[in-house]
């Protein structure tokens, strides 16, 4: 099969002999009247990336809230290995995009705050933050205060907490979209860095189809009200992914092919009279 038939397959699913560590199937959710989305079936492998765009509002948020167990569903089910999701579940971690620390807590208790929540050994919590701190590059800071710090160094905070409790399931919600350009293209490559070192079952939000592209081995497109997978787009591109993946032409190929998806669905929403 060429690479391009691969990335036109409607649903390609995750690669042969890799066994999926996140099953959502039929996934249905209300609120009250409002019918955010129904009918989401996709698998993420244990060490995949699945990244999802789709417009402002269509339920990319709710959806992670359901499957951190944040949130009940209402129609579906959501299975982390063979456990299903209906509260948090121990092994699941999620990244906000307003960063999520405690502002009276230094990054130190701002990391440790997972591992003392489940009950983790005062030995482990002093072994385990200090490593932590430093993957994510925050050596030195261990006793700055969230409002101290840049929103780069506050999101690279709110990633070694949720790393600190070592999941196998990192849940991304538009973790880059609240820092400047330059500090959102060095988080992605810090990102991709530690995940090979450390690497783990992820959906990743973004409204930014570079970022989805550059970071997903899949890209899941969402669209319609309520919305539903659109299409689910393979990203065939050679790992480990670098600043120069961005310049290859399939990277190019493949932009404008999630580009093209998300636009036209931008402007049926945009012409659509209300009744
Ligand atoms: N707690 C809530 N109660 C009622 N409606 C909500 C709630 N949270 C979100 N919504 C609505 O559900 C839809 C999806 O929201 P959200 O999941 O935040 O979308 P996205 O993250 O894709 O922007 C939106 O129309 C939003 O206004
Ligand atoms: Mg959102």
């Amino acid at each position: 099969m060429t690479s391009q038939q691969t990335a036109v397959n409607p649903s390609p699913s995750i690669a042969a002999g890799t066994e999926p560590l996140i099953r959502v199937r039929n996934l249905g959710k209300h609120y009250g009247a409002l019918e955010v989305f129904r009918k989401i079936d996709f698998e993420v492998g244990a060490r995949e990336i699945v990244a999802i765009v789709g417009p402002s509002g269509c339920g990319k948020t709710t959806l992670l809230r359901c499957i951190d167990g944040l949130l009940p569903h209402d129609v579906g089910e959501i299975l982390v290995g063979n456990e299903r999701v209906t509260e948090p579940i121990a092994g699941v971690a999620m990244v906000f995009q307003h960063f999520g620390l405690f502002p009276w807590k230094t990054v130190y208790e701002n990391v440790a705050y997972g591992l003392r929540m489940a009950g983790a050994p005062k030995a482990d919590i002093e072994r385990k933050v200090p490593e932590f701190i430093k993957l994510v590059g925050l050596a030195g800071f261990e006793k700055a205060f969230p409002y101290q710090m840049s929103g780069g160094m506050q999101q690279r905070c709110g990633l070694a907490r949720a790393l600190a409790i070592e999941p196998n399931v990192l849940l991304m919600d538009e973790p880059f979209a609240a820092v400047d350009a330059q500090t959102r293209e060095i988080l992605q490559f810090e990102l991709l860095r530690i995940w090979e070192e450390r690497p783990t079952a992820m959906i990743f939000v973004t409204h930014s189809i570079e970022e989805a592209v550059l970071l997903g081995h899949r890209v899941v497109v969402l669209k319609g009200r309520p919305s539903s997978i659109h299409e689910m787009i393979e990203i065939d591109l050679p790992e480990p992914r670098t600043r120069e993946t961005l310049q290859l032409p399939r990277f190019a190929e493949l932009r404008e092919r999630v580009w093209s998806t998300l636009m036209r669905e931008a402007r049926e929403a945009e012409f659509v009279l209300e009744k």
